[in-house]
């Protein structure tokens, strides 16, 4: 084993999907990309998300609550790193990338129209804000994009690195004391 920096831990686990966390501060919609976030629990589902203080989208989170969670295609890779290499306090980004919105049903945050998945989602804890700059998430409602031809996920490595799903293994006949989680999406 060759031992490697500590500091390094992101590299290793960050890379669940990468997704787009939209806001809207009453005044118009804003976007963000988030590589930080874990699955905390089933049901209700909620998710732990990692917002910066210096991020424009952190102050519209913490004062409406609400946000989608956008899971793009490997086909957006570009946009999903211009999209976090600038900040709404100066662009617009919707206009910027011409990205296409799409209603949501129980926030006030635009779904993406281009993402596979988007996921509807209100602050369910923000005890761990002030120190982690970690927002509990609780999942209200979720879309799929049945659409899209590009299925691949994107996993981010750290540091604009990334790699697009490949091989998809089907061990669910293994998953014996966990039959209970088995739908389809
Ligand atoms: C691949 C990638 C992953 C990122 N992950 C996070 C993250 O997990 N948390 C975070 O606060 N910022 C993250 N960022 C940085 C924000 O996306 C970036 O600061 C963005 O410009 C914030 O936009 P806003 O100021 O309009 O909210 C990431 C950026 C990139 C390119």
């Amino acid at each position: 084993m060759r031992r490697i920096d500590a500091s390094r831990t992101y590299r290793i686990l960050e890379s669940g999907p990468i997704v787009m966390v939209s806001t809207h501060d009453g005044v118009r919609p804003n976007i963000m990309t988030m590589g930080f976030h874990m699955m905390v629990q089933h049901a209700p589902p909620l998710i732990g998300c990692v917002i910066g203080p210096w991020d424009h989208s952190f102050a519209a989170l913490h004062n409406t609550g609400q946000c989608v969670l956008a899971v793009p295609g490997a086909d957006l890779a570009r946009t999903v790193v211009d999209v976090g290499n600038c900040s709404g306090t100066e662009v617009d980004k919707f206009e910027r990338f011409g990205l296409a919105m799409s209603r949501p049903a129980k926030v006030k945050a635009p779904l993406l129209g281009d993402c596979l998945y988007n996921i509807e989602c209100v602050v369910h804890d923000d005890t761990m804000v002030e120190k982690y700059q970690l927002f509990i998430l609780k999942a209200v409602a979720a879309w799929s994009n049945d659409a899209r031809k590009e299925r691949r996920f994107l996993h981010h490595h750290g540091d604009g690195t990334f790699t697009a799903d490949g091989e998809r293994f089907d061990l669910r006949d293994r998953m014996t004391l966990w039959r209970q989680f088995q739908v389809d999406l």
